[in-house]
C-alpha cells in the first residue's frame, strides 16, 4: 500500500507522515530529504552561489552533479522513525536543515533533471521492498511520484498558521543547534536570532515558497486527482493523523 501526503510549505505533512509510519509500521519517504541532500551536494561543490549568483553555476549544466544525485541513498530506520539520506558513505541528514540547504534545495527543485533522478529514487525504493508499505510526502507524491497510490492526501493550512507553524519549526531548530555546539541556552531564549523569528518575516517568506512551488513550470503543487483535501488549520497533528488512519480503514 502507498499513501501520498502533498501539500505547501509548512502544512505538517512530513511531521504527520512520521507520525502515520510509527504507528502503522509503514517505511515513510521524505522527499524533501531528497531534494535538501541534492541541495547540500551542490553547495559543497559551489559554496559562492548564492553569493556569486552565477549563472555558470545553474545545476543544469552540470552533468556531472546529476551522476552524483543518482548516488544518493535512502535510508529510514523503522526502529528509530527516522529517516537519512547518505551519499556514497557520507551522512548528509545534519545538513539539510540548514537555511541556505532549504534556498539551494528551493532552486534545485524546479529542474526538471534534478526532478526524474529524485522521481526514480523514491519509486526504487518500493521496487526494492514491494512487499512493504509506503507513506511519501512532499509536493508531487500523488501526482507525479506515485499516482497509483491507495490513498492521496492533499494537506493544507492557512497561511497564518502555518506562518506561526513555520516560526516554531525555526526556534526549534536554533535552539537545536545551540544546544549542539553547547552554548548554554538562556531560558528567555534571547540568544536566538529573533530577526529571522518575526512572524511577519515568515509569513513573507512562506509567501514566497508557496509561489515558488505552485508556479513553477515543472511539476507545480497541485491537488492530485482523487486526493482526500484536508485542512489542518484548526487541527492537532494526532487529529490529522487520525483523520487519515479513518479514510485507510
Ligand atoms: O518539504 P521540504 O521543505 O523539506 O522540501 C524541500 C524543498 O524541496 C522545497 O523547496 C520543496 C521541494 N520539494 C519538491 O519540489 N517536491 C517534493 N516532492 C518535495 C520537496
Amino acid at each position: 500500500m502507498i499513501i501520498t501526503i502533498d501539500g505547501p510549505s509548512a502544512s505538517g505533512k512530513s511531521s504527520v507522515a512520521q507520525k502515520l509510519a510509527q504507528q502503522l509500521n509503514f517505511i515513510h519517504i521524505n522527499s524533501g530529504f531528497l531534494y535538501r541532500a541534492a541541495a547540500v551536494i551542490f553547495l559543497k561543490q559551489a559554496p559562492n552561489y548564492f553569493q556569486n549568483n552565477s549563472k555558470n553555476n545553474n545545476p543544469a549544466n552540470q552533468p556531472e552533479f546529476l551522476q552524483l544525485l543518482s548516488q544518493l541513498k535512502y535510508i529510514y530506520n523503522p526502529a528509530t522513525n527516522r529517516a537519512q539520506v547518505y551519499h556514497l558513505d557520507q551522512d548528509l541528514t545534519p545538513e539539510l536543515k540548514i537555511a541556505q540547504v532549504s534556498q539551494m534545495a528551493s532552486v534545485l527543485s524546479a529542474n526538471s533533471e534534478i526532478r526524474e533522478i529524485i522521481n526514480k529514487l523514491q519509486r526504487d525504493l518500493v521496487i526494492a521492498q514491494p512487499e512493504s508499505n509506503y507513506i511519501a510526502d512532499g509536493r508531487d507524491c500523488g501526482s507525479v511520484v506515485f499516482p497509483q497510490a491507495n490513498l492521496k492526501i492533499f494537506l493544507t493550512a492557512s497561511i497564518q498558521v502555518r506562518a506561526e507553524r513555520f516560526c516554531r519549526d525555526l526556534l526549534r531548530q536554533q535552539q537545536a543547534k545551540q544546544k549542539a555546539q553547547q552554548a548554554p541556552l538562556q531560558s528567555d531564549s534571547s540568544q536566538l536570532d529573533k530577526s529571522q523569528l518575526a512572524p511577519i518575516d515568515c509569513l513573507a517568506e512562506l509567501t514566497e515558497r508557496d509561489q515558488r512551488d505552485l508556479t513553477r513550470t515543472v511539476a507545480p503543487l497541485i491537488v492530485p486527482a482523487g486526493a482526500v483535501i484536508i485542512d489542518s488549520s484548526a487541527l492537532t497533528l494526532e487529529q490529522v493523523v487520525q483523520k487519515i488512519k479513518q479514510l485507510i480503514a
